[in-house]
C-alpha cells in the first residue's frame, strides 16, 4: 500500500475536524474522498503534505503510512525532495507576478542542488505543456491574468514539476465551468494512465468525483461514514440522496 491513514484525528487548537479517519491509496490508484463543506477534506489533504503554514491543522493521533512507514515526523521538504508527494491546494496559491514557465520552474526550488535540475525542468515541462496546451500557449503570461481554469491547471502543473508520481488534489473543479473541469480531469486521467501516477482527489462534486475515480470515500463531519468502489457509491442509496442531488 502506498498511503495508509490509520485512525488519524486531527484538530486546530481545541476544535477537533477529523475524528478517526481511516483510509488507504494503493500505488496506481485514482482514490476520492467525497463530502460537504466542513468534512474535513482539507483538513485530511493538509495534515497528509503538512505544508508549513500557521492555519495548519495539528495531527492527535493515528498514523500515516507511506510504503509502510510513518511519515508523521518527516518534515514536509523532505516530503518534496523525496518526490513521495505533491498536493495541489485549494485556491490554487500560485505566484501572479511569474509567468507560467516561471511558476513552473520554480516548483523545482526542491531540487535546486540536484545537477540534472535543468533536465527535469525541459522534460516536466515538456509533460505538462503537452497535457494542458493551454498552458503552453499562455506560457510568457503571468499568473494573474490566466482564467481560473487555467491557474487550477497551472497549479496541478507545478504539482507535477516536482517530479513526484504521487499527486493530491483539492477541489480541482471547484469554479471551472463544465467543458474546462472535463478538460481537467481528462488530463489527470491520462496522467494516471500514461505516467503511473497515483491521485488522491478531494472533491464537493461527487458525481465528477465518483466518475474519475475507481474508489471512493465518504467524509462526513471529520469521520468516513461509507466506502466503496466508484460503481458502488454512485448506486448507494444514501450517496444519491445527500450528494448525488437523489
Ligand atoms: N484554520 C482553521 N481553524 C479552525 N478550524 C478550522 C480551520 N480550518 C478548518 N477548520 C474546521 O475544520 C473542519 C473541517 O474543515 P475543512 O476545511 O477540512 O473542510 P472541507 O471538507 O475542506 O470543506 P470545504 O468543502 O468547505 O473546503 C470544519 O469544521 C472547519 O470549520
Ligand atoms: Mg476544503
Amino acid at each position: 500500500m502506498l498511503l495508509e491513514v490509520q485512525n488519524l484525528k486531527v484538530s486546530y487548537g481545541n476544535i477537533e475536524a477529523l475524528y478517526g479517519v481511516s483510509f488507504n491509496v494503493d500505488k496506481g490508484e485514482i482514490v476520492t474522498l467525497i463530502g460537504a463543506n466542513g468534512a474535513g477534506k482539507t483538513s485530511t489533504l493538509m495534515s497528509l503534505a503538512r505544508l508549513p503554514r500557521p492555519e495548519a491543522p495539528v495531527v492527535t493521533s493515528g498514523d500515516i503510512l507511506y510504503n509502510g512507514a510513518s511519515i508523521l515526523k518527516t518534515e514536509p521538504h523532505t516530503l518534496i525532495q523525496k518526490k513521495m508527494m505533491a498536493l495541489v491546494p485549494e485556491g490554487r496559491h500560485i505566484f501572479g507576478n511569474l509567468t507560467v514557465d516561471e511558476n513552473l520552474q520554480m516548483a523545482t526550488y526542491a531540487h535546486r542542488r540536484d545537477i540534472n535540475r535543468n533536465v527535469l525542468i525541459s522534460e516536466l515541462s515538456e509533460l505538462i505543456y503537452t497535457l494542458f496546451p493551454r498552458l503552453y500557449e499562455r506560457r510568457k503570461q503571468r499568473g494573474e491574468l490566466l482564467s481560473g481554469g487555467e491557474q487550477q491547471m497551472l497549479a496541478v502543473g507545478r504539482a507535477l514539476m516536482t517530479g513526484s508520481d504521487f499527486i493530491l488534489l483539492d477541489e480541482p473543479s471547484m469554479g471551472l465551468a463544465p467543458k474546462l473541469m472535463y478538460e481537467m480531469f481528462r488530463a489527470l486521467r491520462k496522467l494516471n494512465t500514461d505516467k503511473h501516477v497515483t491521485i488522491l482527489v478531494v472533491e464537493q462534486n461527487a458525481k465528477v468525483a465518483l466518475e474519475f475515480a475507481s474508489r471512493g470515500y465518504v467524509l462526513k463531519t471529520g469521520e468516513i461514514i461509507i466506502q466503496g468502489t466508484s460503481e458502488e457509491l454512485l448506486a448507494h442509496h444514501e450517496v444519491r440522496k445527500a450528494y448525488l442531488g437523489g
